[in-house]
């Protein structure tokens, strides 16, 4: 539903890397192959989008070169090593160096999607939080950044502001792509912790040993554990309903030992990747109550009202910006598809298919409906009402595609008339009874 994620795979065998991009591809990564080190050396960059998938016997650099000549361009980038069978050693040795994880030959094809998928996961977050930290020197910008006019999201911002110059830790949850993240590191942006470390890191990306390390214990290189390394600034903690029981017992010691006010500030996001299970219910009852002093529950995007138009617009220009053609312009049905579609990957869902719509525009071809309907079909919801009488619910979105169409047509009554096939009288009665006047529109 985001944008698909990269796989870089590399493998000297043809057939081997052919049959691991065909299943990859089927779970849905955007794949790349590879015939040699070299050659993937030549387009991964620092910032690559995606993760990467090694052989590591090759004729010229092998895997484990090839592991550390990336370690040293990007070090958060995630690297899955393939070894032969009873390359034991080698794997170890490839851990220690910073590799994601290694598979053994002969793998399981599903072992090795899973393993890709918490791969990206964490690809996603470091590339996130690294374009973040780019401008977290200024918090205003990170509030800029955060589009929407609903009161929902009016609220949202005067939170961040109380909350970023509170004391206390704070638990963020929403449902994916809603913009916990970003929220995170905007509220650490315009505390009084600003110029202090934000590090983040995700409960669910590591194992239990790694993330202790990585938390509490540093490594054996002399890595720096976060506890330490973000001492007066903040620690986000990412997935916080995956953290084990032995680990929150001793995150609980942490959070304890901090004194009030906390020296080092916690904000924990809860990502509901499981739907059934509450973060109240994933965390034992002390720690929870610790770490939930203030919260921050974002809304999902469809009750977000008419931010999904404004979102689609600021966005499409930023894509038609970047792809150098027209912003995409939506006719009334279009407006009244996206305002109606359930959204269930929220903001980040809306930025696909914004940039797909950007996209086809430049193609000449396709339609808003069919880019919502790949998407919605895949979580398979369905439109729902949040139980609001349907008047309400029907009221509401009038009001929007008049509001909408207004916008757009800067209030010229004759275009707005046609385009929503409005006798003019009828579309005076509504104006009336939504508020909406005219001269608002004619600047
Ligand atoms: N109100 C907003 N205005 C503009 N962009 C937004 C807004 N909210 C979120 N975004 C953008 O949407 C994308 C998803 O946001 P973010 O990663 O913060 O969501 P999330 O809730 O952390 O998702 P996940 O549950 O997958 O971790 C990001 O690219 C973010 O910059
Ligand atoms: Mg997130």
């Amino acid at each position: 539903m985001a944008r698909a994620m990269k796989v870089a795979i590399i493998d000297d065998e043809k057939d081997m890397r052919q049959s691991i991009s065909q299943w990859l591809a089927l779970s849905g990564f955007d794949t790349e192959t590879f015939e040699s080190a070299e050659a993937a050396l030549r387009s991964i960059g620092p910032d690559y989008a995606g993760v990467v998938v090694s052989d590591i016997r090759m004729p010229g650099m092998d895997g484990m070169a090839l592991l550390r000549r990336l370690m040293t361009l990007d070090s958060a980038l995630p690297v899955i090593l393939i070894t032969g069978h009873g390359d034991v050693p080698m794997a170890v040795e490839a851990m220690r160096l910073g590799a994601f994880d290694f598979l053994e030959k002969p793998f399981n094809p599903d072992r090795m999607t899973e393993l890709a998928k918490k791969a990206s996961h964490a690809r996603r977050m470091a590339l996130d939080s690294r374009a973040l930290r780019r401008e977290l020197a200024d918090g205003t910008v990170l509030m800029q950044k955060l589009i929407g006019a609903s009161a929902p999201m009016v609220r949202l911002r005067e939170d961040i502001l109380d909350l970023g110059q509170a004391d206390g830790h704070v638990l963020i949850d929403g449902e994916t792509g809603t913009g916990k993240t970003l929220v995170a590191h905007a509220l650490h942006a315009v505390g009084p912790r600003a110029g202090r470390k934000f590090a983040t890191i995700s409960c669910a990306a590591l194992s239990e040993e790694r993330l202790a390390m990585r938390l509490f214990d540093g490594d054996t290189d002399g890595g720096v554990a976060l506890c330490e390394e973000a001492r007066g600034g903040t620690i986000c903690l990412e997935d916080i309903e995956a953290l084990s029981p032995a680990l929150q017992a001793r995150l609980l010691t942490f959070v304890n030992d901090q004194g009030t006010p906390p020296e080092t500030r916690i904000i924990a996001i809860c990502n509901h990747h499981m739907p059934d299970k509450t973060v109240e219910d994933a965390l034992r009852a002390d720690l929870f109550y610790r770490l939930s002093a203030l919260q921050i529950t974002l809304p999902p995007l469809r009750q977000r009202g008419d931010d999904v138009l404004v979102l689609f617009e600021r966005i499409g220009a930023q894509f038609a910006d970047e792809y150098g053609c027209e912003p995409p312009k939506l006719a009334a049905q279009e407006a009244a598809q996206l305002l109606q579609a359930p959204w269930p990957g929220n903001v980040r869902q809306l930025i696909n298919v914004a940039e797909r719509a950007v996209l086809q525009n430049r193609r000449g071809s396709g339609s808003i409906a069919s880019l919502l309907m790949d998407d919605n079909e895949q979580v398979g919801m369905a439109l729902t009402t949040e139980g609001k009488p349907l008047k309400d619910y029907v009221d509401d979105f009038e009001r929007m595609l008049i509001d909408n169409a207004m916008r757009r047509h800067r209030g010229s009554i004759v275009a707005v008339m046609e385009e929503l096939c409005l006798p003019r009288r009828t579309l005076n009665e509504k104006m009336a009874k939504y508020a909406l006047s005219r001269a608002d529109y004619t600047l």
